[in-house]
């Protein structure tokens, strides 16, 4: 199985991982987080961890928990840059801090593909990296997520960065692609990054191996003829064998790559993020 590799950049870096948790470098905040996939042992103790870290992320549930303070001169709300885009990162509840760094490796390849008479479409678009990366290169950028506080974060980092005119969505990203699909728009790129289980803005509970299928119908029904698709997949459930097999039955003539999205640590470890399909 292929596999695509996020780098680090100046303002990210996996240092380490291992023992279901994962140290990481945001700008000169460093962080010790869960991470399931890091099921291998780490290469440093979590001594040396701890005497790296500013703040470590307590599980209390597989939802929930709170961040232990091990520097106190260290904010807990910073910024960070990709390529002269801004975003605002804080320690939520949720373990999450405003950005998933492997997504880098998606918005290089937007980027590359997208000019100032592009449409793009981000569903599930969370603090927006692939909205402000396809801005950035021109194109009218619509941005859907469920939820009305993350469109609001999306925005500040889509300000900080001196960009406008994102359309900001709030909804189910599977009915607004619907409804975009019947009234006939059109767009040039693609990306949907849905959790392995959410919640519609009407409280509608959903598992991504049981949408893929009408998500990626709907999706690639909204592409233009050499339009690009990007979708991540989070669930062991939907492998990607599975996915070969939905992608196949509805694409025709274009290339489908599929690989586990993946980046090195600092110390040589390899951390697999999800699945990876790209179609175009
Ligand atoms: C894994 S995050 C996406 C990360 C994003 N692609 C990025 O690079 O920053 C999933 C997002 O989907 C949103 N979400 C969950 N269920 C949803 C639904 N049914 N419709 C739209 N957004 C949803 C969540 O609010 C969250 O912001």
């Amino acid at each position: 199985m292929a596999r695509f590799f996020a780098e680090n950049w100046e303002d990210y870096e996996l240092i380490d991982a291992g023992n279901n948790q994962k140290l990481e470098r945001w700008g000169n905040v460093v962080t010790i987080r869960p991470e399931r996939n890091a099921y291998f042992t780490p290469v440093l103790s979590l001594k040396e961890w701890k005497k790296e870290a500013d703040f470590i992320f307590n599980e209390v549930s597989h939802t929930k928990g709170d961040w232990k303070v091990l520097n106190a001169n260290a904010p807990t709300e910073w910024k960070i840059s990709y390529k002269n885009l801004i975003f605002n990162l804080k320690l939520t509840k949720f373990k999450h801090v405003g950005l998933f760094p492997e997504q880098v490796f998606n918005w290089d390849f937007i980027s590359s593909k997208l000019s100032t008479s592009s449409r793009f479409l981000n569903l599930f678009g969370y603090t927006g990296g692939a909205s402000l990366m396809a801005r950035k290169s021109g194109a009218e950028v619509y941005h859907c997520d469920s939820v009305r506080q993350i469109n609001a974060w999306a925005k500040t980092n889509m300000e900080d960065s001196s960009l406008d005119h994102i359309r900001w969505v709030l909804d189910d990203a599977l009915k607004f692609a619907q409804r975009e699909l019947k009234r006939g728009n059109k767009y040039d790129g693609i990306i949907m990054d849905p959790p392995a289980f959410g919640i519609g803005a009407k409280k509608e509970r959903w598992k991504i191996e049981d949408k893929f299928p009408e998500l990626l119908e709907t999706t690639t029904g909204l592409l233009v003829n050499n339009g690009f698709l990007i979708a991540n997949t989070y669930s062991p459930r939907l492998d990607a064998k599975k996915i070969k097999a939905y992608t196949s039955s509805v694409v025709k003539g274009k290339t489908i790559e599929i690989g586990t999205l993946s980046r090195k640590t600092t110390t040589g470890k390899i951390l697999e993020y999800g699945e990876l399909t790209r179609i175009y």
